[in-house]
């Protein structure tokens, strides 16, 4: 039977910039939606892709109306553009636009700002951390610290700082660390946010052996920059993911998030234009997987996204299963898999520190 306190929603997907990703982003949308519904106030159905008028929109119906923490979690979800009630008046369906709820510490925009082959989309970064944060026994109002373990030059870090989260990556490759690190104090001093640059050794007992992090501590205002319970975090070790446990404390960080190395760059039309250190990452899982489960609070949720072309999800399942990690295998998580192009067929993996 259907209460009147009953509601529907519809949600216009965000548009970006890239037609390939907003085209393939409905299912991955719906699957996120899933996760994000088990966290409301409200029992929420009839959750579906619909088209209304030739525009498609993602749809459900709550009980009765959000909480202003429902709308709270919803308008962080990556595919999010703009929330509509839809109204019955006289017979005719219309669409009531609902407030933005406003979340960001940094503004968005920070993550779509470098532009160079091998960058992670922005909008599946931000999936992927909120699939890890939704999937955790933590929440978004938790003082959040995440790892990306593969930063590259840091979509990852810049994604959770726009959250507020204090955020840190390990990146093989000298060049992408220093450029990231390079990138993220323009960004601090052009956009005056105050700050203090350290650079910390985090391992190695000589000069010649010493790995070696650049720190960000910074906030919106001096005195909370200056304390460090107040202020935000970012920090890039220049070093290799399989020494993690050295680098960081145990249990320090709620998450981890990170896109695996492909073995490919994707150069202006599509060419192969290089390799990167690893193409089967199963080989370089095995190596991290204790490392990262030790630097991982107990409740907290590892997502890792990889070339399903290259290795099936039931090996890597397997790998995180034989390290002692719950695995999410049903509905929603089988729902991610989509082509990126030839080559690439994307998937994300998620596993729990039980
Ligand atoms: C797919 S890219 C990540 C891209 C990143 N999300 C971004 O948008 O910039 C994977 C990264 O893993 C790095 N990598 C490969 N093996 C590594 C290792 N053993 N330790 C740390 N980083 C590694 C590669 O250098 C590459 O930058």
């Amino acid at each position: 039977m259907i209460s009147p306190l009953m509601k529907q929603y519809l949600i216009l997907q965000y548009p970006g910039h890239n037609r390939v990703y907003y085209n393939l982003a409905d299912r991955l949308a719906l699957s996120e939606l899933h996760l994000a519904v088990e966290r409301f106030s409200v029992v929420c159905t009839n959750l579906d892709i619909v088209l209304l008028k030739g525009v498609r929109y993602l749809s459900f119906t709550a009980e009765h109306a959000l909480s202003s923490d429902d709308f709270a979690i919803l308008h962080r979800l990556s595919f999010v553009f703009v929330l509509f009630e839809l109204k019955k008046v006289e017979d005719r369906e219309m669409l009531l636009p609902l407030d933005r709820v406003a979340y960001e510490y940094l503004d968005a925009k920070i993550s779509s700002l470098l532009k160079y082959p091998g960058k992670t989309n922005e909008l599946f970064t931000k999936m992927m951390i909120n699939v890890a944060l939704l999937s955790s026994n933590f929440s978004f109002s938790d003082p959040i610290t995440l790892l990306d373990p593969v930063a590259g030059r840091g979509t990852t870090l810049y994604a959770a700082s726009v959250y507020g989260f204090s955020s840190y990556g390990i990146e093989l490759d000298p060049k992408s660390a220093h450029e990231s690190a390079l990138f993220f104090k323009q960004y601090l001093q052009t956009e005056k946010i105050k700050h203090k640059q350290e650079k910390k050794q985090v391992a190695g007992s000589s000069r010649s052996d010493a790995t070696y992090m650049e720190h960000f501590q910074y906030a919106k205002n001096k005195i909370e920059a200056a304390q460090p319970s107040t202020a935000k975090k970012l920090g890039l070790v220049c070093g290799d993911t399989k020494e993690a446990a050295r680098y960081f404390k145990s249990e320090q960080f709620h998450l981890i998030v990170g896109d695996l190395p492909y073995g490919i760059f994707h150069g202006n039309g599509g060419k192969k234009t290089g390799k990167s250190k690893t193409r089967n990452p199963s080989a370089l899982i095995t190596d991290c997987l204790a490392g990262w489960k030790k630097v991982l609070k107990k409740g907290g949720c590892i997502v890792l996204a990889w070339n399903s072309f290259l290795v099936s999800r039931m090996e890597l399942a397997t790998l995180f299963e034989q390290n002692g990690y719950g695995v999410l295998h049903s509905a929603p998580y089988d729902g991610f898999e989509h082509m990126v192009d030839r080559s690439i067929k994307r998937d994300i993996i998620v596993a729990k520190k039980i």
